[in-house]
């Protein structure tokens, strides 16, 4: 079996070879490699209204299906493992009242802090309770509502989060509200790393999505490349339907109707003036992904307007391509292909970051 190697420089790179998007192996090697050593969102809107629930939720269900709970006392939320230390049972099925964590099997009992508390019939074990008999307890971060969780992290999600928030702060991000009739699932006749693929480059605008193309300006398309995350600048033709910057922000006087961020492996915040799209690309199976669209309102008047107007038609654009790359990388005359060093230094990014992670130790 071929080794996944990326050259860093692009002008001398191979994309990625078609083993890894057809191969088992290399699926699941992306499960322990890539997906368990980063963060991923989790779905959890109806905690910010709540208070002193218990939410049980698991993470990336087709593919890591991690049982986990977030637990909300007041404005204190924090998430742990809903695996039971004793002999593996799932603590907590549905969402229920804040009180003790106390298992249905044989009765352990944790406290609200994931520690444990009490265990009948346990008194001549020796060397008990000790600290591996507390739930572990997961890095979760609030992000103007939307929660992520680090499963086995690699990389730090806040510095990331922070460079977004310095670049889009002059939009009133206190004020995203989740929006469920602009929200759904889109399921994907591909494997997730086409999807991703496909997202990281504005190359094929012009040929995929004449009614985006119309509105984006094509020629001022532009790439930035970050640690383990990237930016996509949407340039727009016209002047309405822009971002309006303050004097002192670094974008001021630049027409951009749109930032699509993208954070390794499979997490897509794209920025519009009226909020924010989060695209979240969930594998269910190595030719089938799930994609989820969450939209997060901020401005409710310049919804429907310039590089937004139609995300569901330039979502099924984009399904129908990445549905035809699905069959044709499986085609025994298709290995790899060159990059374009003007147009695809996000799928080059994200190539090399496959590599990376699928060849860690
Ligand atoms: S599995 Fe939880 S008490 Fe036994
Ligand atoms: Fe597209």
């Amino acid at each position: 079996m071929q080794k996944i190697f990326v050259n860093k420089k692009i002008e001398l790179a191979n994309t990625l070879p078609s083993e890894f998007y057809t191969y088992e192996k290399f699926y699941n090697l992306s499960k322990e490699k890539i997906f368990l050593k980063s963060w991923q969102w989790i779905d959890s809107n109806e905690i910010n209204n709540k208070n002193k629930i218990i939410i049980p939720i698991n993470i990336l269900e087709d593919l890591i299906n991690e049982p986990v709970i977030l637990l909300k006392d007041n404005n204190n939320i924090k998430c742990y493992s809903n695996v039971c230390t004793h002999r593996g049972n799932i603590l907590v099925e549905k969402e229920c009242k804040l009180k003790k964590i106390v298992c249905n099997y044989h009765g352990r009992r944790f406290n609200l802090n994931g520690e444990f508390e009490f265990m009948p019939e346990f008194e001549s074990v020796k060397n008990f309770p000790s600290s591996n008999d507390n739930l572990k307890n997961l890095p979760l971060i609030n992000w103007y509502g939307l929660f992520f969780v680090g499963i086995n992290p690699h990389f730090e999600l806040s510095p990331i989060l922070k460079q977004i928030e310095k670049r889009i702060s002059f939009l009133a991000l206190n004020e995203l509200k989740i929006n469920n009739d602009l929200s759904r699932d889109y399921f994907v006749n591909s494997h997730w790393a086409i999807y991703c693929d496909n997202f990281l480059e504005g190359f094929h605008v012009p040929y995929v999505h004449k009614g985006l193309n119309e509105v984006l300006d094509y020629n001022n398309y532009k790439t930035e490349i970050y640690k383990n995350f990237n930016l996509q600048i949407g340039f727009s033709k016209n002047k309405d339907q822009c971002f309006q910057f303050p004097k002192n922000h670094r974008d001021y006087g630049k027409k951009i109707a749109a930032f699509y961020y993208w954070i390794f492996p499979n997490i897509m915040l794209n920025i519009y003036p009226w909020g924010i799209s989060l695209n979240v690309v969930c594998p269910i199976n190595k030719s089938k992904t799930k994609v989820l669209f969450r939209s997060y309102v901020l401005d409710n008047s310049k919804l429907n307007n310039g590089a937004s107007e139609d995300l569901n038609e330039v979502e099924l654009e984009d399904e129908n391509i990445v549905e035809n790359v699905q069959k044709g990388i499986n085609s025994s005359f298709y290995n790899s292909g060159r990059f374009s060093v003007e147009r695809e230094k996000g799928v080059h990014h994200f190539h090399c970051l496959i590599s990376q992670f699928i060849n860690l130790k």
